[in-house]
This record gives C-alpha cells, sequence and structure tokens, in this order.
C-alpha cells in the first residue's frame, strides 16, 4: 500500500489520536486492486484515460461506485487524475496491465489465498515455530494456485533479472548452469541471453515447471532439491529467493550439496533480501520484518542477513563471499561466492 505519512499524520500516529485504521484497510487495499485488475480497469484505462462515467459505461459498471473505485485507486498511487479523467500511473503500466511482461494479475489470486487463507495461519506458526501449512504441498494440490503462484514470481523475475544477471561474473569458459528451484526459468533465460556458450538446467517440482519459459538451452528438471541428486560439473548454480524458504538446518545441507555439485572455482549466487541492507527508512526495514513472518508462515523460513548466508556459505564450502546490490533490481541482493578448490 504505497501511502507516505506526512509529518502531522506521522505524529498523529505516534501519539494514538487515530486508531490504527491503516493497518486494518490495508487488506482493502488489496481487495481495491484486485477488483479493479479482475474488472478490467486498467486494461481500459491503458487504451484512454477516461471519467468515471466513461469507464463505467465501457465495462458496466455502476457510475458512482465506479468513481468510488478510481479516486481509492488515485490515493493508492496506481490511477492520476488530470480534468476530471483516470489514467495510468508507472506503477499500474508496469504491474497491473495484462499485457505487461511484468504484468501481476496473473499472479492476483496468489496474493489473495496468501492473505487470507494462509497469512491467518501465522498465529500457530507463532506458537509453534514452524509453519501451519506446507506451502509447497498446498501447491502441489492446487494447480490453479500454483500457477497464479507462477505467474507472480515470473513477473517479478522478469524485472529483477536484466540487472541481477549483469551483476554476475561467470568463471571463465563456464558452460553449465543449475537454477536451483529455478521455476519460471526467467533468471537462467536472461544468463543465456547474455552468454550464448552457456547451458542451464532449471530444477523444481514438477508443477512449478509447467509453465517453465522455453529456450533451446534451457533444460528442464523436475525432482526435489531437498531429496533429489542436484548432479554434478556445474560451473554456476543460482539459488534465487530459495534460502530464506528453509530452516538453518535445511539451508546449510542444501549449500553442502551445491557445492559438490559445482566445479571446484565454480560460483554460487544466491539472490534474495537480506536484512541488514534495505533501502533506507522504517517502511523497508518493517516490510523486511513483515516478509519474515510470511516466510515463518508459508515455509518456516526466515530474512536473513548477508553476514548470516556469507556464514553459511562459508561452512559449506565457498569462499570470498561477495554481496552485490543491482540498483534495478532493489530486492534482490546477491551473495556471491566461489567454491573452495
Ligand atoms: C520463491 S520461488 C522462487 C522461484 C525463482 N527462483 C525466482 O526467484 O523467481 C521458490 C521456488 O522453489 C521451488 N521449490 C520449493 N521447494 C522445492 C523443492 N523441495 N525442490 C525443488 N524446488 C522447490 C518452488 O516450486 C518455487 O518455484
Amino acid at each position: 500500500m504505497p501511502l507516505f505519512f506526512n509529518a502531522l499524520e506521522a505524529a498523529a500516529h505516534r501519539l494514538s489520536l487515530v486508531p490504527p485504521m491503516f493497518d486494518y484497510f490495508g487488506a482493502l487495499g488489496l481487495h481495491t486492486l484486485l477488483a479493479a485488475a479482475r474488472m478490467g480497469v486498467f486494461d481500459a484505462l491503458r487504451e484512454r484515460p477516461s471519467t468515471g462515467g466513461e469507464l463505467a459505461a465501457a465495462l458496466q459498471l455502476d457510475p458512482r461506485s465506479t468513481d468510488m473505485l478510481l479516486r481509492a485507486l488515485a490515493g493508492l498511487g496506481y490511477l492520476r487524475a488530470r480534468r476530471g479523467r483516470y489514467g495510468l500511473t508507472r506503477a499500474s503500466r508496469l504491474w497491473f496491465v495484462t499485457g505487461s511482461p511484468t504484468s501481476l494479475v496473473a499472479g492476483l489470486e496468489f496474493w489473495e489465498r496468501t492473505a487470507f487463507v494462509i497469512w491467518p495461519r501465522l498465529e500457530k506458526a507463532v506458537r509453534d515455530g514452524a509453519p501451519a501449512t506446507s506451502f509447497y504441498a498446498l501447491l502441489e494440490g492446487d494447480p490453479d494456485l500454483s500457477r497464479s503462484f507462477q505467474a507472480w514470481t515470473a513477473a517479478l523475475a522478469r524485472q529483477q533479472a536484466p540487472a541481477a544477471a549483469r551483476a554476475i561474473p561467470l568463471p571463465r569458459g563456464a558452460r553449465r548452469v543449475l537454477d536451483v528451484g529455478g521455476g519460471h526459468g526467467e533468471f537462467s533465460v536472461e544468463l543465456l541471453r547474455r552468454h550464448p556458450r552457456l547451458h542451464a538446467t532449471v530444477m523444481d517440482l514438477p508443477q512449478a515447471l509447467e509453465a517453465a519459459a522455453g529456450h533451446p538451452r534451457l533444460t528442464a528438471r523436475a525432482g526435489s532439491f531437498l531429496d533429489d541428486d542436484l548432479g554434478e560439473g556445474y560451473d554456476v548454480v543460482l539459488l534465487f529467493n530459495i534460502v530464506h524458504g528453509l530452516d538453518d538446518q535445511d539451508a546449510a545441507a542444501l549449500l553442502r550439496r551445491v557445492a559438490a555439485a559445482l566445479n571446484p572455482g565454480g560460483t554460487i549466487v544466491v539472490g534474495e533480501q537480506f536484512g541488514d541492507s534495505v533501502m533506507p527508512g522504517r517502511s523497508s526495514r518493517t516490510l523486511l520484518r513483515l516478509l519474515d513472518l510470511n516466510y515463518l508462515a508459508t515455509a518456516g523460513g526466515r530474512v536473513r542477513d548477508f553476514r548470516e548466508v556469507s556464514h553459511l556459505l562459508r561452512a559449506a564450502g565457498f569462499r570470498r563471499p561477495r554481496h552485490r546490490r543491482p540498483l534495478r533490481a532493489v530486492p534482490t541482493e546477491l551473495a556471491i561466492a566461489l567454491r573452495n578448490p
């Protein structure tokens, strides 16, 4: 919910002059976006900025209610009003228009179900110190939800991958990449685009590979990175948004197996959000703390500091972990290390 308090609002909040409405109504903000995207509001406004009445007529909606919806979306920063007409902002053009490569529309169901089915189990997760549901088991039994999750992660990856791939130094003569839990394959595809002699294998659970990106030098391999053989002889192993979904024991075991799958001197790339190096600001820090709870509730994982990931990497047989923060891929920070000879 891109709301920014001015000084007066922040003071009112701090002094508890207002009830905690922003937290309650954050949920309504999500529903507002979901309703607008599903009814085609953003797609229609991409065609041309419109008044509430014009949009209501085009989409067969109630005119007065449409005005209310448009005003709320403008308040949230997803529309801009000019001379009575509403148009898209950069954010809605990027994320909520159906045809955009980074469109999150196909992933809306994932957030709806997460927010209203999975997050309510947070209380149990905090009591038990473990997730109440196995998120990936849930996806396995629900193909629609799984597709929606993959669509969401693929859209984000399409936006993040170019900058992330630019920041990855490959070992000289590198030929083979393993993308662990690579799902949609977008991070691998971007590396393949940049390096014409590379071949990539994306390893993931069968349901995740259904919609994997196609590329002549990309192979999809169904399997569990926790239980199945990872293979060997790789020059580079990618772990994008994987380690934060694992507890310390599973994370350490996976990194040791990745070290065994890599050639000596090969490169491991862990890409995710690190707790100790966010954008400055209380909102970003708070978002990370909420992400922590999200990983706890969904997978039993957590957000780790770069320092902690670095420690896990050294213990698993890697040296010289370096921290990269590609400027155009803010939530994807990289820990890059080399396998010991
Ligand atoms: C958060 S997504 C990240 C996908 C992709 N790497 C990215 O960053 O966009 C986690 C991925 O790990 C996969 N995954 C989870 N548990 C797995 C397991 N035991 N074996 C293989 N893949 C698994 C999921 O199916 C999913 O595609």
